[in-house]
């Protein structure tokens, strides 16, 4: 384990005399860019060099989520090779891992880091490797290029916060509702999405307390896509609504059960096996219908059209221990 001084400690080369970017390393894991690819080196058990190849676009949009929603619950993983897993005060990082095919080769790695360190490394690599043009959040068809030599950055996009409500969205002192005003214009999928709000009612000394707001004139106005955040939070239920075009830039394994409901349009789902990636479903999710992710499977949604997906999740600190010691079930029904 490094010492405490250590783990803020970014160690990255000066920037390529021709490409313009940085290589970066963490453990025994390295990191280069070039104009069109992510590329990342370990040695496998018997000290064989590897290599992974990610494009460069698709790499970004994962480091994205990954740093903003702080590891997530469970695994993150990038492609059927390269991710982490999130222990919650340190963070796995992984290739191969969790790939039946390379485990059965003895070519895979992983390492665990404090998460401040793996998330200050993460954080420069991402501000490094994203130019000027290139919005990971944002829908394919709503930013630039993220390809080609070093060209600015735009660390205001990845310096983005989640948006999460303590209580619920529109209460006083928290999160605000979404408007022109405050630069959330409605997305152009949505314009036909009514904005009005619901009327309240609240007896004297009850404002605090009754509460409602229009959720799909929230989401209309989303301007990110593939980023949950909290519209209601009660206890450890984590109503956590998104706005969902293109791919889920990460397949998600669960260390967890969680819900989807689909609010409109349809989001087509693969599922596999969370620590081998072998298919397990395809599950076709259309307007109105539901659908809950074990605890075993690793999933990646498509969503051809600008699409609006609550996830529901549990967020309670101690569940993941529970599951594991079978204390708690890997599905939410049993029939
Ligand atoms: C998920 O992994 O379940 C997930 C993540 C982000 C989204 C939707 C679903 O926007
Ligand atoms: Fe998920």
């Amino acid at each position: 384990m490094n010492a405490p001084a250590e783990i803020h400690k970014v160690i990255a080369s000066l920037p390529h005399s021709v490409l313009g970017y940085r290589d970066f390393a963490l453990g025994s894991f390295r990191f280069r860019r070039d104009e069109y690819f992510a590329h990342i080196e370990w040695a496998a058990r018997d000290g064989r060099p590897m290599s992974h190849t990610m494009d460069a676009g698709d790499f970004l949009r994962a480091m994205m989520r990954d740093i903003a929603w702080g590891f997530f619950y469970g695994w993150v993983n990038f492609d059927d090779v390269f991710g982490t897993l999130n222990h919650y005060k340190s963070v796995d990082l992984y290739a191969g891992s969790y790939n039946g095919t390379m485990t059965e080769a003895g070519v895979d790695l992983k390492e665990n880091f404090p998460t401040e360190q793996i998330r200050a490394t993460f954080v420069e690599l991402l501000d490094d490797w994203t130019n000027a043009s290139f919005d990971p959040f944002a829908a394919p068809q709503e930013t630039g290029s993220p390809y080609g030599r070093k060209n600015g950055s735009n660390t205001e996009a990845t310096h983005r916060v989640r948006e999460l409500a303590t209580r619920c969205v529109g209460l006083r002192d928290d999160l605000s509702l979404r408007s022109d005003a405050s630069g959330a214009p409605v997305n152009r999928a949505f314009v036909d999405v009514p904005q009005e709000q619901p009327e309240l009612h609240p007896e004297p000394g009850f404002e605090d307390e009754v509460h409602a707001f229009n959720l799909f004139g929230f989401l209309s106005r989303s301007q990110v896509t593939w980023n949950p955040s909290f519209t209601s939070v009660v206890k450890h239920s984590y109503m956590c609504p998104t706005t969902e075009e293109h791919k889920l830039p990460i397949i998600h394994g669960n260390d967890r059960v969680e819900w989807f409901f689909q609010m409109c349009d349809e989001i087509h789902w693969d599922c596999a096996d969370k620590n081998t990636g072998k298919p397990l479903a395809r599950v076709i999710m259309k307007a109105g219908d539901m659908a809950a992710m074990p605890a075993y499977c690793r999933h990646q949604g498509y969503s051809p059209k600008r699409s609006m997906l609550l996830v529901w999740e549990n967020g309670s600190p101690s569940l993941v221990y529970e599951i594991q010691q079978g204390e708690s079930p890997e599905v939410p029904v049993q029939f």
